[in-house]
């Protein structure tokens, strides 16, 4: 008998098309995820008008990616799912230095300088002294970690959001651990930013009652050979946002300290626990 289409089959007679070569990871996650599409517009009885509405929603998203801007990821990252697919691929040991979004802004090749040297170049901003260590769980220094570093600056855009205005590499630079794992370096105290919300992910926020706003964090990329390299950030203890991220970035591991130090700039102490590679 043919398999022709109907409602309560539709997730069945779509997956049965399959052909008899398919790749058996494919198969497992378009089957997987027709089930939960269907599933998805059965339960919320999905009209033809919201259909076209959501059709528009991602042409519109798709049409306003370019090289600089990545819509579909903001989509991502709003909706959670960034982070959960980060946290599927990042389970760690305790103790291990969490994982969060990459973002958008990295741009690799910043300059590396030596450890102490400030990486705000616009001179906006209040300075802020980053120190802290690379170690193993078990505590033994890792010597060499290279510590890849970017924040927006006091108006709250990093450099690439304004080539216009601000100095390239503004407030980034990459740093090389000393023999005892220790890194240092000045910048300014991070400060909140709403992500970029003139698109339509900004318009689906507002229709949902949300704010596009991130908390203050300063980002960091730390990898050494041998060791799984941590994309993360810390975040500014006390900043009004830490409970409702945008994009869902925040662990409560991951907020470090912002204290006066000696000169009165600030001051920020973060530890980086690397875990081996293939744990
Ligand atoms: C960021 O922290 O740079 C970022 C992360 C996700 C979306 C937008 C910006
Ligand atoms: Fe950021």
């Amino acid at each position: 008998m043919i398999d022709y289409f109907a409602e309560e089959r539709s997730e069945d007679v779509v997956n049965a098309r399959m052909g008899p070569d398919v790749s058996p990871r494919l198969a497992e996650v378009m089957t997987s995820l027709v089930k939960h599409l269907h599933a998805f517009a059965k339960d919320v009885e999905l009209t033809q008008d919201e259909w076209g509405l959501a059709i528009e929603f991602l042409t519109r998203t798709g049409q306003m990616c370019d090289g600089n801007r990545q819509e579909f990821i903001l989509l991502s990252d709003v909706l959670g799912l960034s982070m959960l697919v980060d946290a599927i691929n990042h389970r760690r040991p305790s103790g291990a230095t969490e994982n969060t979004v990459l973002g958008p802004f990295h741009v690799a090749g910043a300059p590396q300088y030596a450890m102490g040297t400030n990486i705000s170049l616009d001179g906006k901003g209040e300075t802020c002294l980053f120190v802290g260590q690379v170690r193993t769980i078990e505590g033994l220094p890792i010597a060499g970690a290279r510590i890849d570093v970017w924040c927006d600056n006091a108006d709250g855009y990093y450099d690439v959001q304004q080539p216009d205005t601000q100095p390239q590499w503004n407030n980034r630079g990459v740093f090389v651990t000393e023999a005892d794992g220790t890194y240092s370096f000045r910048g300014i105290r991070p400060v909140s930013y709403p992500i970029p919300d003139d698109g339509p992910v900004g318009k689906m926020l507002a229709a949902l009652g949300r704010h596009p706003n991130r908390p203050a964090h300063m980002h960091f990329l730390v990898s050494s050979p041998g060791y799984q390299t941590i994309v993360t950030h810390t975040f500014v203890e006390g900043d009004q946002w830490l409970s409702s991220d945008a994009v869902f970035g925040v662990k409560a591991s991951l907020v470090a300290s912002m204290e006066r130090g000696d000169d009165t700039a600030w001051r920020s102490s973060f530890d980086f626990i690397m875990t081996p590679s293939g744990v």
